[in-house]
């Protein structure tokens, strides 16, 4: 076993996070043993982060106790893994449009009470504000399939994250626009993050997500 971050281990080969709840699956994601603990193999095609841990992320802040404002989380998968990294001490409060998705997510909620669930518009930070009072957010995650991807984190980051903390997103070309070149899309929305943003890392993250780039960034000033 080798550790790759706080809380994130390569287990037999494959990314891994301590399971938080024994013996119980998200996602039929497979269970590994090793020395009496049990691991969850993180999925690297179903999990952005775990794609760009593959593809050589250099920083991870998450560690036992962050707290995280997850936009775009959907049913759960990544958060689930995050879930295992922040322990019982952190806490998720995962946003989403969609009552589809959050259907799946309270099912997780249930047994992971470091996931509060929020059905809202990300475009709407204000909206979310009484579940975040009291909190300093140690990261924003951004996951949301949006043509304004850039503008929804630019609003999240600065109501929320203070200026030393960083944020992740991961960034869907075809969602910004199908029809125009790919690279041409990166370089647009690059050249808007840079206006508020230091850009720290970024990741292609083909093969596991085609025409998605991943960003580690930190605000400007
Ligand atoms: C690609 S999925 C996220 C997958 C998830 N991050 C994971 O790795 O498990 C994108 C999600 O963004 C959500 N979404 C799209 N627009 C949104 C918005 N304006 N506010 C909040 N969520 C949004 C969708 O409902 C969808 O669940």
């Amino acid at each position: 076993m080798k550790k790759l971050f706080e809380e994130i281990f390569e287990v037999h080969g494959k990314i891994c996070t301590q399971n938080l709840i024994p013996g119980k699956r998200i996602y039929g994601e497979k269970l590994v043993q090793e020395k009496g603990i049990e691991y969850r193999e993180w999925d690297l095609f179903r999990s952005k982060l775990a794609g760009a841990i593959q593809k050589g992320l250099q920083q991870c802040p998450l560690q036992k106790g962050s707290v995280v404002l997850y936009l775009g989380i959907s049913e759960g998968t990544t958060a689930s893994h995050i879930s295992d990294i922040i322990g019982e001490t952190g806490i998720i409060f995962g946003v989403d449009l969609s009552q589809q998705t959050m259907k799946k997510l309270l099912t997780i909620c249930e047994s992971r009470t470091n996931i509060v669930p929020i059905l809202a518009d990300a475009n709407q930070p204000e909206k979310y504000q009484e579940y975040l009072e009291g909190f300093t957010v140690d990261l924003v995650y951004m996951d949301v399939s949006q043509k304004n991807q850039v503008e929804i984190l630019a609003k999240n980051v600065e109501k929320y994250l203070p200026k030393d903390k960083l944020a992740f997103l991961c960034l869907k070309a075809k969602s910004i626009s199908s029809t125009e070149d790919v690279n041409k899309v990166f370089e647009t929305a690059e050249k808007q993050l840079k206006e508020k943003f230091n850009i720290l890392q970024t990741l292609d993250l083909n093969p596991f997500d085609k025409d998605h780039r991943f960003y580690a960034l930190k605000q400007k000033g």
